[in-house]
């Protein structure tokens, strides 16, 4: 988008009569073109008979298009109580205490954690091991969780130092908390929990380490483990960002000692590409044998979640997420024309200076300070003159962002779809027995919602 008026997106990449079409939408129905479950019925109001036709069929065509290349209109989710029930065919629940997670946690958070721990816990059980690995741990909510209500033995690791020690000292909080729980309230609750309780410490181990494809889990594994099949373990990994992903997958896939895997993947614009020698993605053969590469632009686009900005977005949230695109898109025509530099210069990155600014005038000054550039070259006049001609062109550059945003969740399924493929090129060598994409989390919630989950033979 900032390359939006440079470039003149809008003329060269929309047909006249895809443009008149969207003009003559409302901003609030723009929004429900990203309403993927209720694909948009395009009415014209301007286009001839013959026009109204292929207009028509083209938003269409490519909204459709873009609604079926989303991962959940593919066929390749598996429910995640097909899964489980796949995992557990004794059908046997653990027991455990009933808690509020969202006592200790935000929401979101909870709603991850609760989510995700009783897909491990069912794993971990598929695999026969109360071992677990939680990599990129982050502030630990999962791991405590696995270990607290559960009563798994779980390794948390990240590379973060703090986050490691927060992650320790905040285990030790909730164990309290916990204790004050059982004792007050629930006596005679049994499972996990209380087994916790009863030992008076938490089966969790923090652990700062930075993990690589080739790290040993071993090393992660309590010392009395001798390795043998008693001993294996699971890995898991909660919004392991960019490349963590791929490395947990790779983890998994090479080591024998680690028997299950569950992870969701997260901040897609920081996985590093295979045109880079240590770039993971692609991850399948499939898809490296094409050379098929994706570019930052689109795997930020692959963030970008549709259904949550339709569905969720308050107006005034939305308004100033476009207010943040437009300014940023006039930034590039002053910093082209006025100073000569390319809109896509890695010289031309401002960070956040939106939610700093009061103003056009104020951003602008402002990004000028931050990129070095005298900004006495542009009269507070100009600057104004630059907002006055562009204003007109605010509500195309909102339908546009509309447009390109349909696309995000298609990246999204290549991605995760690529991860999908790799692990199923790998079944014949490493034993992989059960593999799925899941929708672990309600996407409104936690947009990063699939989880690759697989097992291996236990033999
Ligand atoms: C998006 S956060 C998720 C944290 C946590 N799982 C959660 O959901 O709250 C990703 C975490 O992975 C950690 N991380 C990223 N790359 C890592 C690596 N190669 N090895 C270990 N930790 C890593 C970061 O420090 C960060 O805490």
């Amino acid at each position: 988008m900032v390359e939006y008026f440079t470039k003149d997106h809008w003329n060269v990449l929309l047909s006249g009569n895809c443009r008149a079409e969207l003009l003559n939408k409302n901003v609030d129905d723009l929004y429900q073109l990203t309403n993927i479950d209720k694909p948009y019925n395009g009415d014209i109001h301007s286009a001839s008979e013959d026009e109204k036709k292929f207009v028509v069929n083209d938003l269409q065509q490519y909204i459709s298009a873009a609604h079926d290349s989303h991962l959940t209109s593919q066929n390749m989710l598996t429910p995640i109580k097909d899964i489980l029930a796949t995992l557990n065919k004794k059908q046997e629940a653990t027991q455990t205490v009933q808690i509020n997670s969202k006592e200790y946690m935000s929401g979101k958070k909870s709603h991850e954690v609760e989510k995700m721990s009783s897909v491990v816990d069912i794993l971990a059980q598929h695999c026969n091991t109360h071992q677990v690995l939680d990599i990129g741990s982050g502030k630990g909510y999962l791991s405590t969780h696995l270990s607290l209500k559960y009563g798994m033995k779980v390794t948390a690791i990240d590379c973060n130092d703090d986050n490691t020690t927060g992650a320790s000292q905040r285990a030790e909080k909730f164990l309290s908390y916990w204790r004050k729980h059982l004792n007050g309230r629930h006596t005679k609750e049994s499972g996990a929990a209380a087994a916790v309780i009863n030992n008076d410490s938490l089966k969790l181990e923090s652990v700062t380490a930075y993990v690589a494809a080739s790290t040993d889990p071993s090393k992660f594994l309590p010392q009395s483990c001798e390795h043998n099949i008693e001993d294996a373990c699971i890995v898991t990994g909660l919004h392991t960002c960019g490349d963590l992903c791929s490395t947990v997958i790779s983890m998994f896939v090479t080591n024998k000692l680690i028997k299950g895997l569950c992870v969701v993947g997260c901040c897609y614009h920081l996985i590093s590409e295979s045109n880079n020698e240590t770039g993971t993605f692609p991850m399948s053969d499939f898809l490296a044998t094409k050379s098929f590469s994706l570019g930052r632009n689109k795997r930020m686009l692959a963030l970008k979640a549709p259904e949550r900005h339709a569905v969720m977005n308050p107006k005034q949230q939305r308004e100033k997420s476009e207010r943040s695109l437009f300014y940023r898109a006039v930034l590039s025509v002053i910093l082209k024309e006025k100073y000569g530099l390319k809109s896509d210069s890695k010289d031309a990155c401002i960070g956040k200076i939106f939610s700093k600014s009061h103003s056009f005038l104020d951003y602008i000054r402002r990004s000028l300070n931050k990129l070095r550039l005298d900004s006495s070259l542009l009269s507070d006049e100009e600057i104004d003159n630059y907002l006055q001609s562009y204003e007109p062109r605010f509500k195309e550059l909102v339908a546009f962002s509309m447009i390109r945003h349909q696309y995000g969740p298609a990246v999204e399924s290549i991605i995760v779809l690529d991860k999908y493929l790799y692990l199923l090129e790998q079944v014949k060598n490493t034993g992989i027995e059960k593999c799925f994409i899941g929708e672990v989390f309600d996407p409104i919630l936690s947009p990063r919602c699939f989880a690759l989950i697989a097992s291996k033979s236990i033999t």
